[in-house]
Order: C-alpha cells, then structure tokens, then sequence
C-alpha cells in the first residue's frame, strides 16, 4: 500500500469506529490485560498534567477523535483540535464541549505560526510511518510558540532491544494479538524519536505508564537559540579571533 492507501484506510477506519467508539473504549477499559487500553484514561490525565496549561492559552490536540481528552480540560483553555477523521469530530459537536475543530493532520495543521502554547496527541502518533514522524517535529515546531512544549501520549517502547523483550513478553503469554498490533501499528522508538526531536531544538523528557504506553514530552526551550544561529557564532569566533 502506499501512503494515500494507508491514509485512506486509517480514515476510513475511524470513521466507522466514531459511532461507538467512546462506549467500547470505556469497556475496553475494564477488561484484564487489555494492554491496548491499560491506563487510558490516566495517560490522558498525565499528558494534561505534563502539558502545563494555563489559563488564556493555546492548547492544539492532533487526532482529537472523540475528545475523550477534552471532558477533562477547563474552559479557560482555548482549545483547538485536529483529525483526519470527521466523523470522529462529529462526536465532540454533539459533547457541546468548547472546541474549534479543523480537519488537519500531524503534517498538515491548518494554523499559523507560533499560535500554540501546547501541542498534545494522544493514541493516534502510532498511526503514522517514521518518516511522518520525523516530518510532524518540523510541523508541529512551526505553530509552537517559544517556550511551548509538545505532549505525546501513545505506544512506545525504549529501543529495539526492549521492543525484543515485550515481543518475547507477548510470545510467552500467548497473546498473538499484541503481536500482530505490534505488526500493523508503527510504536514509537523513544531512543530514536528523542535524537530527531533534540535535532530540532527541543529538550525532551518521556515516562512509562503502563506496558505499551508512554508519555513523551519536548519542550521548545531552546527556541531563541536556534542551533543554526549558533553554529554561526562558533563560525564567527573561531575566524575572528
Ligand atoms: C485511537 S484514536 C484516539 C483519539 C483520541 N485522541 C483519544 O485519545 O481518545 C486515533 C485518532 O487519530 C486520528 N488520526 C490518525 N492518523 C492521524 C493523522 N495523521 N493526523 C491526525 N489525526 C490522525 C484518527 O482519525 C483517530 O481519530
């Protein structure tokens, strides 16, 4: 498949999820070892917490699908979603949860530069190959204010010899669906997603929630200090001198 295919699918996917989708999650939720939805709601919780929110200010939620994550956000906030699904969105207008929704994606966000305090995404970063993620840090920097910080919630595993282990993990359980989730679904590599993300200027922080789920903060603190600036002034000293 190629990329529009696999997008098309993605799309298509949700959109006949989004009727139901918050009920089966909720339940998902309450059933033993469902990894896939173990801690959901906390990881949520987490990302708001880790986010740093305050009142008057931008907040951006890319692949917002339902809002579960905007029950929980105050209305001081201004928040703004994005997604490729609009059926999943239609969910949220029926919540009358004070939202301005878009359709828009991780590489494509329809707003201008440097209008979000902070960025969170939670449960959808899996859906895109390596190179879109590598893409969305550009993306996502370009609406970020200085100082904003980008919020990621989602599967993960440390490196590739951890992704072995939780394979080996799964394989010992038997659970031959988390294998193939694995399979289908691109998990983030934190080790190598951190290096893009401190490439870009970002300083970065990550924890672990539950077994497949992590959290991965970067904060766009070096953001008057762009590393091209820099290296200009090593340039400038070293000859001058
Ligand atoms: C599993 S749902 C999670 C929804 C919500 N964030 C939550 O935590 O309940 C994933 C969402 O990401 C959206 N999505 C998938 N790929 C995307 C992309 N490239 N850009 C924006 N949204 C995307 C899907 O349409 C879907 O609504």
């Amino acid at each position: 498949m190629d990329k529009d295919q696999v997008k098309t699918k993605i799309i298509s996917c949700h959109n006949d999820q989004a009727e139901d989708y918050d009920e089966r999650v909720i339940k998902d939720c309450k059933k033993p070892n469902n990894f896939i939805r173990e801690k959901y709601f906390d990881v949520h919780k987490e990302v708001l917490r880790m986010a740093d929110l305050k009142a008057g200010e931008n907040l951006l939620d890319i692949g917002i699908g339902t809002g579960l994550l905007e029950e929980m956000i105050s209305e001081e906030i201004n928040v703004y979603g994005i997604d490729i699904s609009e059926k999943m969105m239609e969910k949220i207008k029926q919540k009358n949860l004070k939202v301005e929704l878009s359709k828009g994606s991780f590489n494509k966000i329809p707003y201008e530069d440097k209008r979000f305090n902070s960025i969170v995404s939670c449960f959808a970063f899996h859906h895109l190959s390596d190179k879109e993620k590598e893409d969305s840090v550009l993306e996502m920097k370009r609406v970020l204010k200085n100082k904003g910080r980008i919020v990621i919630g989602d599967f993960m595993y440390l490196n590739e010899s951890r992704k072995k282990d939780l394979i080996e993990k799964f394989q010992h359980g038997g659970r031959a669906d988390m294998i193939k989730e694995m399979e289908d679904e691109n998990f983030t590599n934190i080790d190598s997603f951190r290096k893009i993300l401190e490439e870009s200027g970002f300083d970065v922080e990550y924890k672990q929630l539950s077994t497949i789920s992590w959290i991965m903060k970067a904060n766009n603190s070096r953001a008057d200090n762009p590393s091209s600036d820099l290296k200009e002034k090593v340039y400038d000293l070293g000859y001058k001198n």
